[in-house]
């Protein structure tokens, strides 16, 4: 998609259909009320500290703050002067009443090996691994790195930084040898803590490898904690390399929660923007937490006896808000699973659902365009009765799939979440309010209470009606991120300077005639792979890297699974272009960022289209990859002879 000048962007999704929540539905929700909804967003829009600070006694604090909202957008700080603790919120303070004996995380592996964790054994071991990490010299203010499969352990970490005051700084298991150093060094990282692999597809990912491959390059690396997972064959380096069991033997059950600024950085999560470099998007304690916490509540509806599960990896941000911090800060059950949704077969999801009686299920477009693909037997085996609500994340969801999700999933009577929202905004932003919104199948609806969405030119009009623009937020909100970690002016030029006072998400998007709203995808250089961000000068600069390669340009196409697929054109210093290269050069590039950048077309030119300023026209190459007839001005194009060769060299 382009990006808008002063013209709107063209839309050509039309969706007529609703689905109204079902009454029982309705009657039990935390927000019943069309009326209960529009009364929360008019007081969070006209008084926003008056709105968080209510919503603020939802939360356990060691002091009270002296002011909810301080500062405009971009420098704005939440809950001045108060005291708090993330990890205290998710865990001690359930121990106080009934919740002590819950099922705090109920967890399966791969390979069908399973562990509870009550509240109580929660408390146990995030104190214990806090203890652990302050024995290895972890202090306030430090940055962990995280690189772990899903696996109990790396929730349990991750409260146990919050508990002490240390960053968490969690790099996606995906990621290869040589992305995790570049983050390792971004942040600084004192410590990693990982395993020895970790299961997928029956097959062992082997992360410690991995990190000892990037340890030669993090110099600020001083130990690495890794979990015995897999049992397979590690290195252990002596004094550098512990494992985790070893190291939790016989030290204390008990950590107090350190009592933490409300701005005291909770966590790191690298993201994909429009340069090579990931940003380091960092969060802080008090605002995160009350919007992960409050979200949950509204849109998913979290009730004490639910049972939870998001199927993210925690290394994402999905992972980070609505698998640990939003759903344990109230107390729920969140249900965890290590693995592939395929593995041993492709009924495992839906045979998960039905062996924990899942009431509330998150996932993602990609996976339902998967389920759909494998066949409506594999979810029909299973006894699919538990489920209550469906959310999905990451994309715009199509309309047949959500009709699919609606029907086969949620047997017609689940109300779906589409929720909107990013790595930088923490929480949920657009969704609907599964006992209140009446649902259109591929919209995410309306702003939560606090959100203040707009949809704008580049000049900062705002649009009508069914005209496309960019999506902006015009006031702050509690768990917005605070800053790039260490680049604070990119911070600003990001997402503060595109749109004078708003807050730029970098995608496009419109309001239909009812005032829903409609994301239509990125505006900038960053594609949604499998709602996965990646940077398209990533994938360049990795390219680019190659003995072989000139230059490099790379651009999204529509797929059928990942929603976008990653299409890479490519010129030679000398000679010409094999079947044995592209092959060389997807491996690289996996090599260089990781398996989910894994290109799906390489093609070769000896010359990529630029203009005769010589600027690459992207534009053209985006409708060559998708096998588009293109309605681009070519007349600016140097070499038009170069048009016909990228046509040629197809997959
Ligand atoms: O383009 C939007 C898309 O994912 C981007 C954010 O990616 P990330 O920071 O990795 O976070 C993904 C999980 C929150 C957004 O800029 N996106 C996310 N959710 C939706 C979406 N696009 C349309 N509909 C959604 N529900």
């Amino acid at each position: 998609m382009s990006s808008p000048g002063s013209q709107s962007i063209q839309s050509v999704l039309k969706e007529t259909r609703t689905f109204a929540p079902p009454a029982t539905f309705s009657a039990q929700a935390h927000i019943s009320s069309r009326q209960q909804y529009e009364a929360m967003w008019k007081k969070a829009k006209d008084d926003p500290a008056g709105f968080w600070g209510e919503m603020a006694e939802n939360l356990d604090w060691f002091r009270r703050w002296d002011t909810v909202l301080q500062g405009q957008m971009p420098e704005t700080k939440w809950f001045s002067g108060a005291k708090i603790n993330a990890s205290y919120n998710c865990v001690d303070r359930h121990l106080k009443g009934s919740r002590r004996n819950k099922a705090a995380i109920i967890w399966e592996g791969e390979p069908g090996d399973t562990r509870v964790l009550r509240y109580q054994d929660l408390h146990r071991e995030v104190c214990r691994f806090a203890n652990v990490l302050k024995q290895l010299g972890v202090q306030l203010g430090d940055r962990v790195t995280l690189y772990m499969p899903m696996i109990p352990e790396l929730t349990i970490a991750m409260l146990a930084c919050a508990r002490i005051g240390a960053v968490h700084s969690i790099i996606f298991g995906g990621f290869s040898a040589d992305a995790v150093a570049d983050r390792n060094n971004d942040a600084q990282a004192k410590v990693v803590v990982t395993a020895d692999g970790g299961w997928r597809r029956g097959k062992e990912v082997p992360l410690k490898a991995a990190v000892d491959a990037s340890l030669d390059r993090s110099p600020t690396v001083e130990k690495v904690v890794v979990v015995r997972r897999t049992g397979g064959e590690v290195d252990m380096v002596p004094d550098r390399d512990f494992w985790w069991h070893e190291l939790m033997q016989g030290v204390p059950a008990e950590c107090d929660a350190v009592q933490l600024d409300s701005e005291h950085p909770l966590f790191i999560l690298y993201t994909s923007g429009s340069t090579g470099k990931p940003k380091g998007v960092m969060h802080t304690t008090a605002g995160y937490l009350l919007g992960t916490t409050m979200t949950s509540r509204w849109v998913f509806d979290l009730k004490e006896e639910d049972t939870y599960w998001c199927t993210a990896d925690i290394g994402w941000i999905t992972g980070h808000s609505y698998i640990c911090y939003g759903p344990l800060s109230n107390g729920a059950t969140v249900m965890m699973y290590e693995g592939a949704p395929n593995w041993p077969d492709e009924g495992r999801f839906w045979e998960l659902i039905e062996k924990y009686r899942v009431s509330i299920f998150y996932t993602a477009p990609t996976a339902i365009r998967a389920f759909i693909k494998w066949g409506n037997h594999w979810p029909e085996k299973y006894d699919l009765s538990s489920l209550r609500l469906l959310g999905s994340v990451g994309e715009p969801i199509n309309p047949e799939a959500w009709m699919w999700y609606h029907r086969v999933i949620g047997q017609e009577r689940c109300p779906i979440v589409d929720t909107w929202w990013q790595t930088e905004t923490g929480s949920i932003m657009v969704s609907p309010l599964p006992g209140v919104t009446p649902t259109k199948p591929g919209s995410c609806c309306h702003p939560l209470p606090g959100v203040v969405p707009d949809i704008v030119t580049r000049t900062g009009q705002s649009l009508g009606a069914n005209e496309g623009g960019l999506l902006v937020m015009r006031q702050p909100w509690p768990s917005m991120l605070r800053t790039l970690y260490g680049d604070h002016e990119r911070f600003k030029k990001t997402y503060f300077s595109e749109v004078a006072g708003c807050y730029f998400a970098g995608d496009g998007a419109r309001h239909d005639e009812d005032g829903y709203l409609w994301v239509m995808g990125r505006v900038d250089d960053v594609l949604n792979v499998s709602g996965h961000r990646l940077s398209t000068m990533e994938v360049e600069s990795a390219l680019v890297a190659h003995p072989q390669v000139a230059e490099a340009a790379v651009v999204g196409f529509p797929h059928e699974i990942k929603g976008e697929g990653i299409c890479c054109f490519v010129t030679l210093k000398s000679g010409e272009g094999d079947d044995g290269l592209k092959v060389e050069l997807t491996q690289h590039v996996r090599q260089a960022i990781g398996a989910l950048a894994t290109p799906d077309q390489v093609r070769f030119a000896t010359a990529l289209p630029k203009t005769r300023s010589g600027k690459i026209m992207r534009r053209l190459l985006r409708d060559i990859a998708a096998g588009r007839e293109s309605t681009q001005d070519t007349t600016t194009l140097e070499d038009l002879s170069i048009l016909a060769k990228l046509r040629s060299d197809e997959e």
